[in-house]
């Protein structure tokens, strides 16, 4: 407030007149009113000399107070030119009722007061007082905006920081699943390999017995052959006493020779043509398990899947699990068939580890209505109650250390939401497990386009891991694109292990 101030000289005025008795009248009627003294005189006597004072300044004058009717450039030409340089400095024209007429729309909009000649005193000192009010608020306020810009500035600059952490740790959340399901690749990869190398020892070792045997069977028969080559030779040189010796000899081994050639050497054959008939098939299946189509969709029987992978997982199972099959007359399935070998593996496993020595499991496979469905069935230690709803949840194992990872049913359910389907887990403790895989013959269809129309194909490839949660921070970072300039809601802490 400008009443009652002591600040000496903290108004600075610019009067403009070319009659420089009327400038001076006029900065008397002022400083007789200014018992404070806070007015302090600037002098000009045209428009012109007015400006080259306000830019000696840099514009560092409160008000300027010019008459209208100048030889060159007029009191209101000055003033426009001053609002355009300098805007927050306040302005007062005095003029006759003429000009007063002309410049009516100048008023109006409010680019500077005025005063009408004849003036009153009292009045002229009213408006100059009220002007000077004016501009100081008009000064605060533009620092006001400013400060507001700066706040705005800092704010939009925070936001974007957020934003770009939270693009960050999806980014990380994305490359840690991705890296999550090459590991879960690599350890059922492993599960396998192990599976696959003791299948292929079986029957390596039948070859190699085999061939060792042949070897000495094939020794024997040489022998054989060369006491044969020395009969013909005795007899051809007549000597008869060594015709019986050696006949002799030979009519005592006819046995060992005829069991050679009935017996051993069929064997041996047989052993080897077995061993490398058997490792043949182990490669074709696990060709057909493999299936190097992942990607791609292909119309596959799911009764030879299961098969398929039973036969891979074999050394899990022999001897001590017997499995029946009851399986029915399934229409070819569009899907991907490797992946789904995999959960059917997965499940198969699990089953055969929680049997305890000997037990039984069934596999069920039968059409219902639209859907394919597949039930797994084992007579093994049950899941309790109360971990049934984490199975699925990456990670979760209750098997020891180096034994299981926790992925193989979030992998499953994964690749199973990813065909459209359902997985279900019935249990109970001390009796059994059953896995129920509800399969719709139109689901992997279904699901590509629910997630093409989503926009977020890409992602239900790794529906399995925490999906929720990359759910969440690509939401926020719709709202903070939708909305730029407002704080994000809440960020969540990167992983530090997380790289
Ligand atoms: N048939 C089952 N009988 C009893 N428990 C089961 C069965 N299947 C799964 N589970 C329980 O669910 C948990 C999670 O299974 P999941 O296949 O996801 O992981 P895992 O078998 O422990 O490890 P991985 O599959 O990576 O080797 C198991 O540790 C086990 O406790
Ligand atoms: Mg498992």
């Amino acid at each position: 407030m400008i009443v009652g101030s002591s600040r000496a000289g903290h108004y600075k005025l610019l009067v403009v007149d070319d009659e420089p008795h009327v400038l001076e009248t006029i900065i008397d009627v002022l400083e007789d009113r200014d018992e404070d003294g806070e007015f302090q005189f600037f002098r000009a006597t045209s428009g012109e000399e007015a400006l080259s004072i306000l830019d000696e300044r840099d514009g560092d004058i409160d008000l300027v107070l010019t008459d209208q009717r100048m030889p060159g450039m007029s009191g209101a030409q000055l003033l426009e030119k001053i609002h355009e340089k300098y805007p927050l400095i306040g302005s007062i024209v005095i003029s006759g009722f003429a000009e007063f007429e002309d410049m009516r729309s100048a008023f109006k909009s409010g680019i500077f007061d005025y005063i009408k000649k004849p003036y009153d005193e009292d009045h002229l000192v009213g408006v100059v007082r009220s002007s000077l009010e004016k501009t100081e608020l008009r000064r605060q306020n533009a620092n006001l905006v400013e400060e507001l810009k700066d706040a705005n500035q800092l704010l939009e600059q925070r936001v974007n920081e957020r934003t770009l952490e939270l693009k960050h740790s999806l980014e990380r959340l994305r490359s840690m699943q991705q890296q999550l399901i090459q590991a879960e690749k690599m350890s059922s990869l492993g599960q396998l390999v192990a599976g696959i190398a003791h299948e292929i020892n079986n029957p390596a070792t039948s070859v190699y017995a085999g061939a060792e045997a042949l070897e000495s069977n094939v020794d024997e028969l040489v022998s054989y052959l060369e006491r044969y080559e020395n009969l013909l030779k005795a007899i051809q040189d007549g000597d008869d006493g060594k015709v019986k010796e050696i006949g002799d000899d030979l009519t005592n081994a006819q046995e060992d020779i005829d069991y050679l050639l009935e017996e051993g050497l069929p064997w041996s054959i047989r052993s080897m043509k077995e061993g490398a008939v058997r490792i043949k098939d182990i490669v074709r299946n696990l060709k057909t398990f493999a299936r190097v189509d992942e990607a791609e969709v292909k119309h596959a029987d799911i009764n030879d899947g299961i098969r398929t992978t039973e036969k891979l997982i074999h050394h899990e199972l022999k001897n001590r699990i017997t499995v029946h099959e009851e399986f029915g007359d399934l229409p070819p399935l569009e899907c991907y068939p490797g992946q789904l070998n995999q959960v059917f593996m997965n499940i198969l496993v699990n089953a055969a580890q929680a049997i305890e020595g000997e037990g039984t499991i069934w596999i069920k496979t039968y059409t219902e209505g639209n859907n394919i469905v597949v039930k797994i069935r084992d007579t093994g230690g049950g899941i309790p109650q109360k971990v049934l709803k984490d199975i699925f949840n990456p990670f979760f194992t209750t098997k020891p250390v180096g034994q299981g990872t926790g992925l193989g049913l979030s992998i499953s359910y994964g690749i199973i939401k990813k065909h459209g389907g359902e997985i279900k887990v019935d249990s109970e403790p001390g009796v059994g497990t059953e896995f129920t895989i509800i399969l719709p013959l139109d689901g992997v269809q279904k699901a590509r386009e629910r997630a093409k129309h989503e926009g977020d194909y890409a992602r239900s490839q790794y529906e399995f891991f925490d999906a929720s949660r990359i759910e969440e921070l690509e939401k926020e970072l719709a709202e903070i694109d939708a909305n730029p300039g407002e704080p994000a809601k809440s960020v969540p802490e990167p992983h530090e292990d997380s790289h």
